[in-house]
């Protein structure tokens, strides 16, 4: 199948957005074949994955590959043939040994990742972007590109699956929020007559209960708490800034190669 970023801009489809449907889907091992095929799926790892992922390509990442393990994030690195490579990840919130980076979105400066080909792997996020590989059009969300994303999902004649990657197979309220966001800008801004599952309703209303105290809701996750033990608190305020960039990231579900959507 082929899979062109944007594929939906020269679909020349009459939007049918008051018919849209949009499911969430708390954990990856949750998803059934229908929320993906013919779909647009988007992953949500607030804490962290998707919120970096947003942030090397807003400070001008070249491209970033997904893994669904770190032995293969360190293979495919060392076959790159370039200086211009990143081998990035988390193991238990940290960086392992020999990676470039770990996984906190603060340490993916325009500096640090400009041009850069960055190879990814973390426990849950690509994980769940690898589960989801099969969707029509494969986008990664975050509190931080939640208007973004929804503006994306406004110009596409689909329905929709919000795939939250959990932790540790548990499911993250984080995640929730974050596809309570991306569902709050949509309903709000574009398509209130949306056709939403109850997980969504509840997403949406975590977000509605929560938008003006995000940090504080936040703090209060298990994904929080195991950042915190990591010693890396500054990435719980990262990732709770509400549309802090405007970048659509879209992961070839082919090659799992993803890049900004061009704006
Ligand atoms: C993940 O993909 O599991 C998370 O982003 C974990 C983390 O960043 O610590």
């Amino acid at each position: 199948m082929t899979r062109n970023l944007a594929p939906w801009r020269d679909a020349g489809q009459a939007r049918k957005l008051a018919g849209m449907k949009i499911d969430v889907v708390p954990l990856p091992r949750m998803l059934t074949d229908e929320q993906v095929r013919g779909r647009v799926v988007v992953v949500f790892d607030v804490l962290r994955a998707t919120t970096t992922i947003a942030t090397a390509l807003a400070n001008g990442a070249r491209e970033i590959r997904v893994f669904d393990s770190l032995d293969a994030a360190r293979t495919a690195a060392a076959a790159y043939v370039g200086d211009d490579k990143l081998l990035c990840g988390e193991i238990k919130a940290k960086r392992p040994p020999g990676f470039d980076l770990g996984n906190s979105p603060g340490d993916y400066t325009s500096a640090v990742v400009r041009d850069k080909t960055i190879f990814l792997s973390t426990t849950n996020g690509t994980r769940a972007l690898v589960a989801a590989r099969q969707g029509v059009v494969l986008l990664t969300g975050a509190l931080v590109n939640a208007s973004a994303v929804a503006n994306a999902l406004a110009t596409m004649d689909r329905d929709v699956t919000l795939l939250c990657s959990g932790t540790d197979g548990q499911i993250a309220p984080e995640d929730l929020l974050g596809a309570g966001a991306v569902l709050f800008a949509l309903m709000e801004q574009h398509n209130p007559g949306a056709q939403i599952d109850a997980l969504a309703s509840d997403a949406l209303e975590r977000f509605r209960r929560a938008r003006h105290i995000l940090l504080d809701t936040l703090l209060e996750t298990q994904g929080a708490k195991n950042i915190f033990a990591a010693g890396l608190p500054e990435d719980v305020t990262f990732a709770s800034g509400f549309n802090s960039n405007n970048i659509v990231p879209q992961c070839d579900g082919s090659t799992m190669i993803i890049r900004k959507v061009p704006g």
